[in-house]
Parts: structure tokens; sequence; C-alpha cells
């Protein structure tokens, strides 16, 4: 049997500006994972897919047009230049669905490695990233590829759409603590209402993006540098929160978990991803990351991850 996986990630600066062309910082979050493997089945049994957090189970040839699980397989195969073998491929992930941290690309990428491994065409990490790209298109309409990039090379990044990787040194380590407000809220839908407002008043909201590809770039400096302390980081995952909440991609939820955060001591917070629900992160001293766990447990998260960003 062949297994394969693939972290989730969070977004620290820039989300949807970055759909507009500003830049955005990302890391890969090692401590949640989506899991595919491939079990070969008898002949003539079928390319089965099995996937049991999301109640589904069904053979490729009879999957909808469309479908995200059956479209990244099909492209794969497509790309490998193979048909599809008779197999029982089972997903799983413990990266809560539809929350920002990355669940649909995860999925996606461990798809692509399992499948390049029972063939033994090793893909290299932008390939992978590529093609998990085209089905990125199908939950996002417009996605910037941050997501596929962070998670498909597995490393921090400083990430500009339609721009090769550009990989993120970390000078200092710095831990994060990531709240879950337990709202689902579908990507396409927050950055499709973005958009409309965009066209509505696109200069008012060209100025919005501009001001936080300014924080991304400030940021990317701040995480460089290795004696300055983690202060100014913080300090910029606040501004950018404020540009986010101005958007109208906040949520009273996401706020909420903000607000414990810091009053327990964090350097600064923010939502993290599409937003409206899903997740937000603060950043912490380790000594003060047990308050800040406890301080949004009791607002009311529905999940909390402690993780650190390694200096590289
Ligand atoms: O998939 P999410 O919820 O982390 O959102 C991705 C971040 C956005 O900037 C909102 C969209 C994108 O394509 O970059």
């Amino acid at each position: 049997m062949i297994e394969a996986k693939a972290p989730g990630k969070v977004i620290l600066f820039g989300e949807h500006a970055v759909v507009y062309g500003r830049p955005a910082i990302a890391v890969p979050l090692l401590d949640v994972q989506a899991r595919a493997s491939l079990q070969p089945a008898g002949a003539g049994q079928g390319f089965r897919i099995i996937a049991p957090d999301l109640n589904r189970d069904f053979l490729l040839g009879q999957a909808e047009p469309g479908d995200p699980l059956a479209s990244i397989v099909r492209l794969t195969l497509q790309y490998l230049q193979q048909t599809a073998p008779a197999a029982t491929l089972t997903v799983a992930s413990t990266i809560p669905l539809g929350r920002g941290l990355g669940s649909g690309a995860a999925i996606s990428t461990a798809v692509v490695r399992a499948l390049s491994q029972f063939f033994r065409q090793p893909l290299p990490p932008a390939q992978i990233s590529a093609l998990v790209y085209e089905v990125e298109k199908l939950y996002h309409g417009t996605p910037s590829g941050i997501d596929n990039t962070v998670i498909a090379f597995e490393q921090p990044v400083y990430f500009i759409k339609g721009k090769p990787i550009q990989r993120l040194p970390v000078g200092q380590p710095f831990t994060l603590v990531v709240g879950d407000t337990g709202l689902v809220s579908p990507t396409h839908k927050v950055v499709g209402d973005l958009r409309q407002r965009w066209q509505k008043e696109p200069r008012r909201y060209e100025g919005y993006f501009d001001e936080i590809g300014a924080i991304a770039r400030q940021a990317r400096i701040a995480i460089e540098q290795e004696l300055s302390g983690v202060g100014a980081i913080g300090k910029l995952m606040n501004e950018n929160q404020e540009l986010l909440e101005t958007l109208g991609v906040s949520s009273p939820e996401l706020e909420e978990l903000i607000a414990a955060a810091r009053q327990a001591g964090a350097l600064g917070a923010k939502l993290s991803g599409a937003g409206r629900g899903g997740n937000m992160i603060a950043l912490t001293r380790p000594e003060h990351s047990a308050a800040v766990v406890q301080a949004l447990q009791n607002a009311g998260a529905a999940g909390v991850i402690i993780t650190e960003v390694k200096q590289n």
C-alpha cells in the first residue's frame, strides 16, 4: 500500500490582497495533515475513491464532472500519462474543512503524491503545486495560488501571484496559536463578495490592497531578521487585521477570539485565510502561549493549535 501526506497552512500576512497581485506570507502548518492511501485492488474493480470525512465513496468512472477529488486524480493520471489502475484511494484529513487552513489543497497534494509514488514517477514540488492549482480553481474560483504553493513546497513562502516561489528565511523562531471559530466559510464566497465591492469602488479597494502589500513587505524583513525580537511581527499582524476588517472579511466571532488572545498577552493577532469564519492566529512569546490557549478556549474557540515556526 502507498501512503502520502501533506500539511495544512496558515497565511500570516496578505490574504485577499494577494488575489490582486500584492505579496503575501504563508507557512506550512505541520501539526495537522491530509493523508491519501492507495491500495491495489483485483483486476476489473475500477478506481474507487473513499473519503470518510466527506461521507463519500464512489468510482472514478461515475464521478460528477468538476468533482474536486475525481479532478485531481484525472489531472494527475493525465500528467503521468497513465490510466486509472484497479485500486482504492482513501483520503482522510485532520485539517478542519473550509476554515482557511488549506484543507482542499492539502488533500489534493496528498493525492498527487500518492499517485506519483504508485507509478514510481516522482514529481518536483513545483509540478505538484501546478496540478493542485488547477483543482483549487474549482474550490476558489480565482485562487492566487498561495495555498498550493506553501503546501506543496512545505516551506515558509513570500508569495506573489504568477511569480516563481520565493522561500522565506526565518531569522528567529516564533510561536503561533491558531484558534478556530468553528464556522465554515467558503473561500469562493468571501472572495466573490469582496470582488463585487472592488468592482464598485476600485480605487478605494486598490488603496487598501496597497496598504496590505506594504505590511507584507515589512513583515518579510521583520521575519528574516535574527535578533530584533518578534514584537514587530505582532504589530504588523494587528495592522493587517485592521485592514481586513475594513475590507469586510472579518466577523464578530473572529474579532472576539482576536481580542481574547491580545488580552491574554499575544503580541499580535489576526484572521487567517478567507475570513468571515474559519481560523485566527495569534503571535505569542512561548511563555504566554498557554494563557493565550486558555483565553481562546474560554472565548469559545472550537479548536486551538500551538505551532512553532522554526528558524531555517
Ligand atoms: O483558502 P483560504 O481560506 O486560506 O483563502 C486563501 C486566501 C485568499 O487570499 C483569501 C484567497 C487566495 O486565493 O489567495
